[in-house]
C-alpha cells in the first residue's frame, strides 16, 4: 500500500485525498495545512486521517511514501526539495516552480534523488482527456 501525504487542503488538496484513496494500492494517510478550518473540513470528510499544521511532520512520517503538493505556487519549489530530502516521491501541482532557475534546481534535485516527480495538470491527465485521446487514436488509425 502506497501512503500518500497531501500538503495543502484548499481547493485541489481534498480532491487528491479522495482520488488517490480510490486508486487500488494507494491510500491518503496524512494531510498538512496551516489553516485550521481546512484541517477541520478534511477531518470531517475523512474521519481518522492524520493531520498537521507543519508539513515537515508529514515529510518525517513513516507511512508517507509520496507527497502531493497542492499549496500556492510560491511554495512548490521549497516543498519539492524538502520532500526529496525526506526521501519521498512527489506529485506537485502546476506550475512546478515560479522561475526558470527554480525549475532547473528541481530538475537537478529530481535526478539526484532517484525519486519520481510528476507535475500535475488536471486537463492533461484526467480520465476524460485519456478517453478523448483513445477515441481520436482509434478514428485516425482507420
Ligand atoms: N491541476 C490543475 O489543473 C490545477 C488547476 C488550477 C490550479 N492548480 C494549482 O494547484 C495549487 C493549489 O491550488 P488551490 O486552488 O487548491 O489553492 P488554495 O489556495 O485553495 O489551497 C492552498 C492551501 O495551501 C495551504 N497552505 C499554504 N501554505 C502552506 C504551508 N506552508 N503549509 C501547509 N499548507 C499551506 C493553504 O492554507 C490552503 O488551504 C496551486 O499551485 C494552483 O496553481 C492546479
Amino acid at each position: 500500500m502506497i501512503g500518500i501525504g497531501v500538503i495543502g487542503a484548499g481547493y485541489w488538496g481534498p480532491k487528491h485525498v479522495r482520488n488517490f484513496s480510490e486508486l487500488p494500492g494507494a491510500r491518503a494517510t496524512m494531510v498538512a495545512d496551516l489553516d485550521e478550518r481546512r484541517i477541520r473540513a478534511i477531518q470531517s470528510q475523512h474521519p481518522g486521517i492524520r493531520t498537521t499544521s507543519n508539513y515537515q511532520d508529514l515529510l518525517n512520517s513513516q507511512d508517507v511514501d509520496a507527497v502531493v503538493i497542492a499549496t500556492p505556487d510560491h511554495w512548490h519549489h521549497r516543498m519539492t526539495l524538502d520532500a526529496f530530502d525526506a526521501g519521498k516521491h512527489v506529485y506537485v501541482e502546476k506550475p512546478m516552480t515560479w522561475s526558470i532557475e527554480q525549475g532547473r534546481e528541481v530538475v537537478a534535485a529530481t535526478a539526484k534523488s532517484g525519486k519520481l516527480l510528476m507535475v500535475g495538470s488536471g486537463a492533461k491527465t484526467s480520465p476524460l482527456t485519456a478517453k478523448a485521446r483513445e477515441i481520436i487514436t482509434e478514428l485516425t488509425s482507420r
